[in-house]
């Protein structure tokens, strides 16, 4: 794993985004996969900045977001369908038939998963997926001891998922206990995933991600086995890692490599 990081939430989504914008340059069919929650905000600005200052272009690019909460209609406020429109989608160019963010209300949610996991084989795979990281490790919506093998399918969220998104909600009751999420190993599928994660209270997760066993009871430690995952931090998110010295000096030397 590539270990970038930075002073600041602002310069490590600066540094995420300009890595997501050359890959839309060089390949301006990307199959991009998004991710909802704080950690993306940043990127999604910049990328919107770039959309509108330099003409980045998105009309050829496809979507797919990680997961969606069940229950909540596309068009609910708190889904992460209008999350997607409301901080990405409505400012760029992206074709609204190549976006695809899983839909919360099924007869049939086996079926529908199914489904969604051909939709993305269809695009010919996921070129670049973002990520951002639960307090329990969780990618996606795959909370501790989701299997390492699993593909999309529905999932009960934690007690702790439940609490710290509640935020987003008017009252704790209103808070989705179960989510459609991308499996894991739908995630390592991927070509190339950049995880973000910025604050002390992800700090002791990204420790155990990077560092720690590869265990599905933290299972953003499935990222070991990637060829490609880079992961973005901010100072505080990197503080618990045992070899951050190390991770600074790579950096260091890295900047001479590739001036
Ligand atoms: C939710 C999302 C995850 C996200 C996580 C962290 O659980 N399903 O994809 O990574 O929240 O959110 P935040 O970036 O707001 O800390």
């Amino acid at each position: 794993m590539r270990v970038v990081i930075k002073d600041s939430y602002q310069q490590l989504s600066l540094a995420a985004a300009a890595e997501v914008a050359q890959a839309v340059r060089i390949k301006p069919n990307l199959v991009l996969g998004l991710a909802t929650g704080s950690s993306p905000l940043g990127i999604y600005q910049e990328l919107i900045r770039l959309h509108r200052a330099e003409g980045l272009d998105f009309s050829q690019v496809t979507t797919f977001n990680l997961d969606e909460y069940v229950g909540l209609a596309p068009d609910h406020p708190q889904s992460y369908h209008a999350f997607m429109h409301e901080h990405l989608f409505q400012h760029i160019n992206v074709s609204g038939e190549r976006t695809h963010v899983p839909v919360g209300i099924s007869d049939d949610f086996g079926s529908y998963c199914r489904s969604y996991e051909q939709q993305i084989c269809d695009a010919g795979g996921i070129d670049l997926q973002l990520l951002g990281i639960g307090r329990d490790g969780h990618i996606g919506f795959n909370e501790p001891g989701s299997s390492l093998g699993s593909r999309t399918r529905l999932k009960t969220l934690t007690a702790q998922t439940i609490e710290d998104n509640s935020r987003f909600f008017d009252r704790p009751d209103e808070v989705p206990r179960f989510a459609i999420t991308m499996g894991v190993a739908t995630i390592l599928d991927a070509r190339r995933v950049l995880l973000l994660a910025s604050g002390k209270k992800k700090a002791k997760a990204v420790a155990r991600s990077l560092e720690g066993p590869i265990s599905s009871m933290w299972t953003a430690s499935a990222l070991q086995l990637h060829a490609d995952a880079t992961v973005f931090l901010d100072r505080k998110a990197a503080r618990k890692l045992k070899q951050l010295e190390y991770y600074h000096w790579i950096q260091r030397q890295a900047g001479d490599i590739c001036p």
